[in-house]
């Protein structure tokens, strides 16, 4: 099964309209990997602007929405709104929704049963923090949140697992190649088990947390990292390099 390699940026809530702009178009310009599937996390003001000056090669995704089309929910966006301001991707579940805004494994599987519903393609995020990791409950906590998300999933094509350790997402500390591959190859086997033998050989599941230019290389040449979810380093010229770190 050959997974294409899958590179989503992710840029949070940093840049502007200027900014963001002239980085979609410095990717327009730059040589990237045609074999390589890339997506950009914009904030969700300057997703229509951002899908206006992307080549429509590169995907666009939203960093969050809600589980449900339209209504009273203040601050909120939908599918739907993304849809129609240009983008085909979600990043759900992403440890920042989880640990600064408190959003619950629950909430995360409705949210991604809504937006796969919607047709939109989702990045949904699970890992440890590093306190569940030195207690050596990594593997219970990755496999707890991947249930939440795969119960809510019909159309696995439309899914993209992301791997970020919390305690490596903006601190400077990748995890090392052999500790991405051991998470990874125990989240396929948990597919294969729990979703089908088919799911889990054509998943891809991605690695995040303070990917790097320097950093790249050699987690994407280990048999079940997929591709990269890259924040600060994607806001950088060296993302280029990490879009082409498949070899
Ligand atoms: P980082 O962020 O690359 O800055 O560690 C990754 C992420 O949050 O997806």
């Amino acid at each position: 099964m050959v997974r294409k390699f899958f590179v989503g940026g992710n840029w949070k809530m940093n840049g502007n309209k200027k900014s963001l702009s002239e980085l979609a178009c410095s990717i327009n310009k730059a040589k990237i990997n045609p074999d390589t599937e890339v997506v950009f996390g914009a904030p969700a003001v300057y997703i229509d602007c951002i899908r206006q000056t992307l080549d429509c090669k590169y995907g666009v995704a939203a960093q969050n929405c809600y589980k449900v089309a339209t209504g009273a929910f203040t601050g909120e966006i939908s599918p739907a709104m993304i849809k129609d301001c240009g983008a085909t991707w979600v990043i759900l579940g992403h440890s920042e929704r989880r640990h600064v805004f408190g959003e619950s494994d629950e909430l995360i599987g409705q949210k991604v049963a809504h937006a796969l519903s919607e047709g939109l393609g989702v990045i949904a995020c699970v890992g440890e923090k590093l306190d569940e990791r030195e207690a050596g409950t990594t593997d219970k906590v990755v496999f707890a949140q991947t249930k939440f998300i795969a119960d809510n999933v019909k159309d696995w094509a439309k899914v993209v697992l992301a791997y970020e350790p919390v305690w490596a997402i903006g601190t400077g500390k990748t995890a090392t190649p052999q500790q991405a591959q051991e998470v990874h190859e125990k989240l396929r086997k948990w597919l294969k088990d729990n979703v089908s033998e088919a799911v889990a050989s054509s998943v891809r599941i991605i690695y995040g947390g303070s990917v790097t230019g320097a950093t790249c290389k050699e987690l994407a040449g280990m048999c079940d990292v997929d591709g990269f979810l890259v924040g600060g380093a994607s806001l950088k010229p060296e993302f280029v390099d990490i879009i082409n770190a498949k070899q």
